[in-house]
């Protein structure tokens, strides 16, 4: 049979995969590992915006004891990273096709341990830095459903984006490291893991920036 294209037939398709992506994620908020069937001690990281799957299928496979949570509100492009999972066979990522403004119906206080934003959407027309996926409403969400201590690592080409992103991680009380404007010609770059934009813009010359955050949150 011949390989359907893109956008066709997205509903068949996500049917055949329903057992990697969750049609009603809030039955899963404080339940996420037991739902998946990995120990209350795995570690739970969410990449929110996954677009095609590169860097969720990659980073799961090399880390099968942690289990992937991969969240993208377009269905046709989530649809080749649940495809991706379907052929490679990993057992420890799973789907939510939805819009990361409605994280708190999802995941529960303390449930989430890191969190990849990778080439989140920029918004860098005038009027629209709430609409950033690092505009500090969206941290206050993050910082509540991630442990003490969480970690969201982040990567863009967007220099704009970066710097608004930087201070608005200082502004909600999160502590910077690991901050660099060169990312693969940095010491940065040994454990990187490129997404598929990120391919795109280094073979256009573009440097990537990237931090970690970590959440002020106590105990
Ligand atoms: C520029 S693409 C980057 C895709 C991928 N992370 C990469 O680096 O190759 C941004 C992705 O984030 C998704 N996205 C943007 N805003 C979102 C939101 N509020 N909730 C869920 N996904 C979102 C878009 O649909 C798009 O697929």
């Amino acid at each position: 049979m011949t390989r359907l294209r893109a956008k066709r037939h997205i509903p068949e398709r996500m049917e055949v995969c329903k057992d990697l992506w969750f049609a009603s994620p809030s039955a899963n908020k404080g339940h996420w590992r037991e739902v998946c069937g990995f120990p209350e001690t795995s570690e739970l990281y969410l990449e929110i915006g996954c677009g095609k799957g590169k860097f969720c299928t990659e980073t799961a496979s090399a880390n099968p004891d942690a289990l992937y949570i991969a969240l993208e509100r377009e269905s046709s492009v989530i649809l080749a990273a649940i495809e991706k999972t379907r052929e490679l066979g990993i057992g420890n990522l799973f789907f939510v096709n939805a819009d990361a403004k409605n994280l708190l119906d999802y995941f529960a206080d303390d449930e989430v341990d890191r969190i990849y934003l990778n080439f989140s959407d920029p918004w860098t027309r005038k009027k629209k830095p709430k609409r950033r996926l690092t505009y500090r409403d969206f941290l206050k969400v993050y910082e509540k459903i991630m442990v003490p201590g969480g970690q969201i690592r982040f990567k863009t080409d967007n220099t704009l984006l970066f710097e608004f992103s930087l201070s608005e991680f200082k502004e909600c009380g999160f502590t910077l490291s690991e901050v660099t404007r060169d990312l693969h010609n940095s010491e940065y770059d040994k454990d990187n893991v490129r997404t598929e934009f990120e391919q795109k813009f280094a073979e256009q010359g573009i440097a990537i920036k990237r931090c970690v955050a970590t959440s002020g949150k106590q105990k």
